[in-house]
């Protein structure tokens, strides 16, 4: 069989990816800790520790790809970056919230459609199969996000994490847009045939996966909740 030539800009973006998923591992893990500690419910705690296990499984395939792609650089990750924030002012579930909303609402709820569209030219075996596993596990993660959400607003403190999400939202809307669509992303179209057989996509394909993601499933499922996420997205975080 032909193998297909790995470019540079494969091997960055699969290492980039296992460090991805390695702080993806440490912040499940941590988040865990503080479901812990709030006394969350024993399925919640659970449904924590296995999405870390299979973080860890997809940063340890990723570097198979890596691998695969003739990468022999470590990940570069500081320490440090490899927990939450603690804002020790406030109550712990304040934390818990902002976590809650920002990874799981929405970064783990865009990347079903973000990984689904990696995967659709992706024939590359060792590159597939990561695809495969991540699709499949992503499915799982957002919906702990939106399980976790309605258990935060029944919370004797609900009103004020309400409260809290409407304040912030804007930000954490931002937030990924900067990571997936920063300015410019959106006039590199092109992509060779060969870095799609790896798994990647044109920069300006996340835009719009995320223009898409906000219609189809940010407004419908923060509207269930009461908040307006068109609004937040197009409201900027400096006069929220
Ligand atoms: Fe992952
Ligand atoms: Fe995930």
């Amino acid at each position: 069989m032909k193998r297909t030539p790995a470019s540079d800009r494969v091997r960055a973006e699969w290492l980039r990816r296992v460090e991805a998923e390695y702080r993806s591992t440490a912040i499940t893990q941590h988040l865990t800790l503080w479901l812990i500690q709030a006394g969350a419910s024993p399925d919640l705690i659970k449904l924590g520790m296995r999405i870390c296990s299979d973080e860890l499984a997809h940063a340890d395939l990723s570097h198979r790809t890596y691998a695969a792609a003739g990468g022999d650089g470590m990940p570069q990750i500081t320490r440090e970056s490899l927990q939450l924030r603690r804002h020790e002012d406030e109550p712990l579930e304040y934390d818990i919230t902002r976590v809650c909303v920002d990874v799981f609402c929405i970064g783990e709820t865009v990347a079903v459609p973000l990984f689904s569209k990696l995967r659709e030219d992706c024939t590359v075996p060792s590159a597939r199969k990561v695809l495969d596993r991540v699709l499949r596990d992503e499915v799982r993660h957002r919906d702990f996000g939106w399980t976790l959400l309605p258990w935060l607003l029944e919370h004797p403190l609900g009103p004020q994490l309400r409260a809290l999400i409407e304040r912030e939202l804007p930000s954490w809307f931002r937030r990924i847009r900067s990571v997936y669509a920063p300015p410019g992303a959106e006039t590199r179209a092109v992509i060779s045939p060969a870095d799609r057989a790896w798994g990647l996509m044109a920069p300006a394909k996340y835009g719009e996966v995320l223009r898409r993601a906000l219609e189809r499933d940010w407004v419908p499922r923060f509207g269930r909740l009461g908040f307006d996420a068109r609004k937040a997205w197009a409201t900027d975080p400096a006069s929220a």
